[in-house]
């Protein structure tokens, strides 16, 4: 068995984490109180939520899987949306931006590349820029107190037209808004159908201009998901990915072309993509020669953090000490922290 403590000290990087999915419960009671909101359900609920990762979808699920716990991927993203909205103010956004740096930094996580969807904080329509500046503000603060270093990816929701993404994309390119270092897109690939063209132009002017393009695929969607990010939308790293152990062409695509996955295989069986860790396939993906990271995607409603994750996952899978440290170091090679800030995080 290996030491939680030895888990944490190996200097790392998570590169699949969504600012949605880090608000610790105090950050939701307090913005709850502050705004007037009634807590969803009994305060029981949030609690299982933010504690215990009640999200298990309904058809793998083992306990009672009520409220807004239940419903998978859908269900979830709509609470993610019901809490986001309780960020009202540039001093709330900012504070959680600060309590997601303090988070990551203690589980061992010394640099983020944090996903941020402007769609989420409803607040905030029309204000988008504001919105990344106020986290620039807090991430800023983070690092002064020496708290893990923070970049951001300003994703697009898979349900946005085409237009949309080339004006949010026109918006970074004219602004380039402080952290933001790479152009993203997520939610659920099952309900939005393909979306590789739709994004393709963004993704090219996103490219052109400098910004780094990560994309979720082979979550909802099945290897095609994955084929449409590298070949039309110009990814450099997958979120998730991991379907596509379903298509040999696509494995040996991602390991020529040196793409990196980022997998979260809790997320994955608390979502219901998976249905225990047994049958999750990163140990097959890594046997593979697949270049994998092992990341939380949305710790704190799920119920966990990046360092028990890595010591759930050495249990379940037999990883040693030595595959740990190989995935801190892939993690901080894999992120889009600079050369030289990449140099004093290895
Ligand atoms: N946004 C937050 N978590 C997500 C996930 N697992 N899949 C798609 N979009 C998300
Ligand atoms: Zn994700």
């Amino acid at each position: 068995r290996i030491d939680e403590f030895d888990i944490r000290a190996l200097p790392k990087a998570e590169v699949h984490i969504h600012l949605e999915g880090s608000f610790a419960l105090i950050d939701i009671l307090t913005l709850a109180k502050e705004s007037g909101s009634a807590l969803p359900g009994p305060a029981s609920t949030i609690f299982d939520i933010t504690t215990h990762g009640a999200y298990a979808a309904p058809e793998v699920t083992t306990g009672g899987g009520s409220g807004v716990g239940a419903g998978g991927l859908t269900g979830f993203l709509g609470f993610l949306d019901w809490q986001c909205g309780l960020v009202r103010t540039r001093e709330q956004a900012a504070r959680i931006a600060y309590s997601f740096a303090a988070r990551q930094s203690s589980a061992g996580v010394r640099y983020s590349d944090v996903i941020v969807n402007p769609t989420h904080w409803n607040a905030w329509r029309g204000r988008e820029l504001e919105l990344m500046d106020a986290f620039a503000a807090g991430f800023d603060d983070a690092e002064q107190d020496g708290l893990c270093v923070t970049n951001m990816a300003y994703s697009l929701l898979r349900s946005q037209s085409a237009i949309e993404a080339e004006d949010i994309v026109g918006a970074l390119v004219a602004a380039r808004p402080r952290r933001v270092v790479a152009l993203s897109v997520d939610g659920d690939e099952k309900v939005s159908g393909r979306t590789g063209e739709k994004f393709q132009n963004a993704f090219a002017a996103a490219a052109s201009a400098g910004f780094h393009r990560t994309v979720h695929a082979g979550e909802s969607s099945g290897p095609e998901g994955v084929w449409d990010a590298i070949d039309l939308l110009q990814a450099e790293r997958i979120d998730h990915g991991v379907r596509a152990i379903e298509d040999p062409a696509l494995i040996k695509t991602l390991i020529d072309r040196e793409i990196t996955l980022g997998v979260c295989p809790r997320s994955n069986v608390s979502l219901g993509i998976y249905r225990d860790w047994q049958s999750h396939p990163l140990p097959r993906l890594l046997d593979a020669g697949v270049a994998v990271t092992l990341n939380t995607d949305d710790p704190a409603p799920l119920g966990t953090t990046l360092d028990a994750d890595w010591a759930v996952a050495a249990t379940e899978f037999g990883f040693t000490y030595d595959d740990l440290a190989g995935f801190a170091e892939r993690s901080i090679d894999a992120s889009f922290a600079n050369d030289d800030l990449k140099a004093t995080l290895h």
